[in-house]
């Protein structure tokens, strides 16, 4: 969204972001807005190591179905280890969730499939999170894409730290994870490593600014949504940060080859659109609303193997894309979109301080 003075140029400017924001949000109704690139364009993964947050359901499983099927490592940070069996046990039968995120199989073939680890991973706790990246040291010398997929959304509580939840899970407690994993995700390779920070067009509905600083240090409750839109504007921001700070470099549009050994990181924020998952079953509504009307939510919501190839297809397109897209945030489908006027690499380094901030008083 482009900043201008003149107010009625402002309106107009303001209300054709709402209208692409929507039309780009992956309605299955708008038959226009496609995905055009599948996981049958996947490369060859053996050999390549993948961390995916929350990998046990929705998008961050069918991102996980991905790179199995292709020969990935793929490391699952999950809270739960009942539902990361379950999920292992089912990405294994080649299991894929309907729109009511239920399983449907298909056999998956074996002599091409990868490796499933868990690790276990509570992001609303920050003793969890060191745990799981040390776990992930122990294991691998090397990250090839982290996907900061897991959220919440609209959740009231506490993380155990006492942080706001959706803020504590979606934002400090990737951003500790993150910064735990530096060393994995820069050491020498002949690719840069990816981090795909799963975010959401909701940014759009975050407070003036962004993020309320004062709130979250007085650990204020606010509205739900409200804290939602914050916690997926700060994840924007941070992709941004993470891009001006270990990304290729880029001037005027223009971005250079990422030298191999030299630690650089492509970072992109993705919005995967209306997806059918897990996320809205904490609600009762929703979940008695989706059984009652399962044929509307086929109208408005795409599966969670659908909604993941935004993520997917960030963290595989090739240059010069691929450096072109760092920093940027994707939306549906597989294009560049437009974030709010406020998110830049300033706004992400003030999170990210922030963050540390945290991590510091634990200390
Ligand atoms: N679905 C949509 O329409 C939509 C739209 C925009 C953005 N998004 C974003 O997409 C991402 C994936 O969500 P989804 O739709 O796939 O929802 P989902 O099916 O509910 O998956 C969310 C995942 O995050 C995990 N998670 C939640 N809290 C966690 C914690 N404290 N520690 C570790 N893992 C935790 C969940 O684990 P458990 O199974 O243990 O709960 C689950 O694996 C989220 O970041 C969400 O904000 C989704």
């Amino acid at each position: 969204m482009a900043a201008t003075t003149n107010p009625i140029a402002a309106f107009f400017a303001a209300a054709w972001w709402n209208i692409l924001t929507l039309v780009h949000s992956g309605w299955v109704f708008l038959p226009w807005i496609r995905p055009h690139w599948t996981v049958d364009q996947m490369a060859d993964q053996r050999g390549r190591v993948v961390v995916i947050t929350g990998g046990n359901s929705g998008t961050g499983y069918a991102t996980a179905a991905a790179y199995y099927a292709r020969g990935a490592r793929v490391l699952l940070l999950c809270r739960s280890a009942e539902r990361a069996a379950a999920a292992i046990a089912d990405l294994q039968r080649g299991g894929v969730a309907n729109v009511l995120s239920e399983m449907e199989y298909a056999p998956v073939d074996t002599s091409r499939a990868g490796t499933l680890e868990h690790i276990p991973c509570d992001l609303a706790d920050l003793d969890s999170v060191a745990a799981a990246a040390r776990a992930i040291a122990a294991r691998v010398q090397r990250v090839d894409v982290l996907f900061a997929n897991a959220g919440i959304m609209a959740m009231r509580g506490r993380t155990k730290q006492g942080y706001p939840l959706q803020f504590g899970t979606n934002v400090l407690g990737h951003q500790r994870l993150i910064a735990l994993l530096l060393p994995q995700l820069r050491t020498p390779r002949s690719r840069p490593a990816r981090i795909i920070t799963v975010a959401s067009a909701a940014h759009v509905s975050a407070p003036p600014g962004g993020v309320d600083y004062a709130a979250l240090d007085a650990r204020a409750a606010r509205d739900a949504w409200l804290e939602y839109g914050e916690s997926k504007w700060a994840n924007i921001a941070l992709a941004k940060y993470m891009h001006a700070r270990w990304g290729p470099a880029c001037a005027d549009g223009v971005c250079g080859v990422p030298a191999p050994g030299t630690g650089e990181i492509i970072s992109v924020a993705v919005h995967p659109g209306i997806v059918a998952t897990n996320l809205f079953m904490h609600n009762a509504w929703a979940k008695w609303l989706s059984h009652k009307f399962t044929w509307a939510l086929r109208c408005v919501s795409a599966t969670a193997a659908t909604g993941a190839l935004n993520q997917i297809w960030a963290a595989e397109v090739a240059d010069p894309v691929a450096r072109e897209l760092s920093g940027a945030y994707v939306w549906c489908y597989q294009c560049k979109g437009r974030e709010r006027a406020d998110l830049d690499a300033a706004a992400g380094e003030k999170v990210w301080a922030w963050c540390e901030t945290q991590v510091a008083r634990q200390e």
